[in-house]
């Protein structure tokens, strides 16, 4: 197994009150890691962390066996992608979105690859024009899930990117990220307080106030 990332006594406070109290936690290249705990125990803070979003007070975050700030940080983004509960999709379409990670990257845009990633979460073609604003509140997610998956990470970070979606679209989502962990080596860390999600979780990392409390 090939350590990807790893956190050695990581502590996050802010105004002098503790958030993460001493986090030692290893993942493993291919992991798919489930976090659960009470609202408010810190488990965004943590992948917030791990994004390099937030920097510890004290403790070291590697990725690849080196310390995160070493990474140039627009490539960083890049290997390691966060994804939120509620996605900014911005301009006017689809197209706008889907083609975003194409223009930042200086890539000639490549249609039969959104198409194809539009399938992947149930879309058909010809949701690229559809507008943004016309969007449900599932397919505004899944948008923004595939605007970070044109052009795969080594790591998704998914904050309750599922929590208020309906069966079908949970399902959705759930059926998409299993097959980039499985057939596409990317590593899962997935916060979710869906129990049907935590039943089929081979992997959880229980957060409380603060700490990892039992894994499963
Ligand atoms: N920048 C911040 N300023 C003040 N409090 C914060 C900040 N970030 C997180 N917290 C607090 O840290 C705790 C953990 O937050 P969070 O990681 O978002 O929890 P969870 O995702 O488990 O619901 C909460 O009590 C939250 O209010
Ligand atoms: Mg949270």
């Amino acid at each position: 197994m090939t350590e990807i990332i790893k956190l050695n006594h990581v502590n996050y406070s802010v105004n002098n009150s503790k958030i993460l109290d001493d986090i030692n936690l290893t993942i493993n290249k291919g992991d798919f890691l489930t976090f659960s705990g009470p609202s408010g125990s810190g488990k965004s803070t943590i992948m917030r962390l791990i994004a390099n979003m937030i920097s510890p007070n004290s403790g070291e975050i590697l990725y690849q066996n080196k310390d995160i700030n070493d990474y140039e940080p627009t490539e960083y983004r890049r290997e390691v992608s966060y994804c939120f509960q509620q996605p900014t999709l911005f301009g006017e379409t689809v197209k706008d979105n889907l083609e975003f990670p194409f223009k930042v990257r200086n890539k000639k845009i490549d249609n039969e690859l959104l198409i194809q990633k539009l399938e992947m979460a149930n879309l058909n073609k010809n949701f690229i024009n559809q507008k943004v604003i016309d969007l449900s509140g599932g397919q505004r997610q899944r948008i923004a899930l595939l605007r970070n998956l044109m052009f795969l990470p080594s790591v998704l970070i998914l904050d309750e990117v599922t929590t208020g979606l309906d069966k079908d679209n949970k399902e959705i989502i759930h059926n998409l990220v299993t097959d980039l962990n499985k057939n596409h080596d990317v590593t899962v860390l997935a916060i979710t307080h869906d129990q049907s999600e935590l039943n089929d979780s081979k992997s959880i990392v229980n957060i409380e106030s603060g700490k990892i409390v039992e894994g499963k």
